[in-house]
């Protein structure tokens, strides 16, 4: 048991030992976060991602080793708890997890930091004397108002919005857009009202534990405005609504650190929200689409009701694994294009055999890959990778994309509309502006899809399946590369 200090010499000695403790937690959530800054530098390069990742789980470590032994949050029995069964559930997820529902298990995961933004900031709210920000005169002290009102806005917004973008992402509910009539008044004027509010509660007379209505009011709002601003976005856009989302949290995290006066959660909150908003800036830029544009929603309409109608039936080039096989062994050089359907057959170990058999005949053999190809951001580095493809042989769009001209051979694989021409060349098109790889300037495309019927994720047709030089080899893609390696073994 620790005694109280007995006179002012005790006094003073207690107050430099709490200073020291505290100059030596300072210390240590700096390192975590210079830890953090290296592991999204480590992150930026597959090369470098696991380093980046090993740097991650040291930064994490030691922020929450030292917030364990320098807060008294709750009992340690009772955080070991949590953690076993937080651990335990995320463990489950993990290994039943197909690589393709990726996309909706982050966004579900989001919601939950969104939650728990509104949680913390809700105890604040009830409890303010347990984390320190209870003023002399009994109220809640103003700037920790403002803290906790912006806190739970972000965290609500964060939850509702990524709930509606998983049950889009997961098919519970159509992937189209919904678009209420005067949307973008009354979304614009939820976000008015919510400062406007926060303003107000931050400046009551009487803003005692659980005292504000208004406080409520925003968490309502903010809960409202993340469904009203989700709904109406749809089609191709949904994957930079994931990663604007990411921001959210992100935001949300360091708006509880505050709450918390916890630095270690201010800084990763704030490394968060910036590095989501930039992928979401990177997506963008990749899709040829205007943030606001995305944030306003309602791209995809078009596409969701194109994809319906019957299309025309064209002519086109059916060829078979030999074919293939006996033409690829003849060329000098090969691209090839992965993109969604690859991820489904989990084709990337059959294709990675291929790329060795066509170097072994002394093809030249590289491996292009589109920012939004797959149904996540590095979602076909991660499958290139998992299949060992050497990272020298991988290249990004701008820096192999005048390379086509040269190529005897696209060969893409359950990608679509990552090579559809009708992107720079079709005005009504949905994905028109989004930058594409020139295929069609290749000498021979081969194109691996299951069927004639099958469009991608924007729904609309590609011109490429029906050109001379372009010969469809319709099967499941794993199965597809297998057969040509049979024969290209032979
Ligand atoms: P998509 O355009 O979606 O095309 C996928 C193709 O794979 C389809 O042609 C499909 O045709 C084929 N396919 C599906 N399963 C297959 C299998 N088992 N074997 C062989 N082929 C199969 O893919 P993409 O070119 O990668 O483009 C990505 C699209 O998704 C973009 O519109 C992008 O904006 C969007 N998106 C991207 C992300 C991120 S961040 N990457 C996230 C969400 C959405 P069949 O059905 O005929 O086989």
């Amino acid at each position: 048991m620790v005694l109280p200090p007995a006179n002012t010499t005790d006094l003073s000695i207690a107050a430099d030992a709490a200073r020291l403790v505290d100059s030596w937690v300072a210390l240590a959530y700096l390192v975590a976060g210079v830890l953090f800054i290296l592991a999204l530098r480590g992150l930026s390069s597959p090369a470098t991602s696991r380093r980046g990742n090993r740097f991650g789980m040291a930064g994490m470590l030691i922020a929450v080793v030292t917030t364990l032994i320098t807060h008294e949050i709750a009992s340690l029995p009772e955080i070991l708890g949590a953690i076993a069964v937080g651990g335990a559930i995320g463990f489950v997820i993990a290994r039943r997890i197909a690589m393709t529902a990726m996309p909706q298990l982050v966004a579900a995961f989001h919601s939950l930091v969104g939650l728990a933004a509104v949680l913390v900031a809700v105890a604040a709210f009830l409890n303010p004397l347990a984390f320190g920000i209870l003023g002399l005169d009994g109220n809640i002290l103003a700037v920790s108002r403002v803290e906790m009102a912006l806190g739970a806005a972000i965290g609500a917004i964060t939850f509702s919005g990524s709930v509606i973008a998983f049950a889009k992402l997961n098919g519970n509910m159509s992937g189209a857009p919904i678009l209420l009539p005067a949307r973008h008044v009354i979304n614009l004027g939820t976000l008015v009202a919510i400062l406007g509010l926060t303003a107000a509660y931050a400046l009551a007379a009487q803003a005692g534990p659980g005292q504000g209505l208004a406080f409520w009011i925003i968490v309502a709002l903010a809960f409202v405005i993340g469904f009203l601003l989700i709904i109406p976005i749809g089609g191709a856009d949904m994957p930079v609504v994931v990663s604007m989302l990411n921001s959210y949290s992100g935001w949300a995290a360091a708006a509880m650190g505050f709450t918390l006066h916890n630095s270690a959660m201010i800084i990763t909150g704030a490394l968060v929200g910036s590095s989501g908003a930039i992928l979401s800036y990177i997506m963008c830029r990749a899709m040829n689409r205007s943030f606001i544009s995305v944030i306003a929603g309602g791209f995809g309409a078009e596409a969701a009701a194109g994809s319906g109608e019957a299309r025309e039936q064209r002519p086109y080039k059916q060829g078979s694994a030999d074919d293939a096989a006996f033409m690829l062994k003849q060329a000098e050089s090969v691209i090839i294009i992965p993109g969604y359907g690859m991820a489904v057959a989990q084709a990337q170990h059959a294709l990675r055999e291929m790329g060795d058999l066509l170097k072994h005949e002394g093809v030249s053999v590289k491996y292009a890959i589109h920012p939004v190809a797959g149904r996540m951001p590095g979602h076909m580095n991660v499958l290139l990778a998992e299949a060992n493809v050497p990272y020298d042989d991988v290249f990004e769009l701008e820096d192999i994309n005048s390379e086509f001209a040269q190529a005897d051979v696209a060969f893409i694989i359950g990608a679509n509309d990552v090579v559809n021409p009708a992107a720079k060349t079709d005005r009504s098109s949905p994905i028109y502006g989004m930058p594409v790889f020139d295929v069609d300037k290749a000498k021979t495309v081969m194109f691996i899809k299951r069927s004639m019927g099958g469009v991608g994720y924007a729904g609309v047709d590609n011109d490429v399946f029906y050109m001379d030089q372009t010969m469809m080899l319709l099967a499941d893609a794993k199965k597809m590369v297998e057969e040509i390696n049979k024969a290209l073994a032979d």
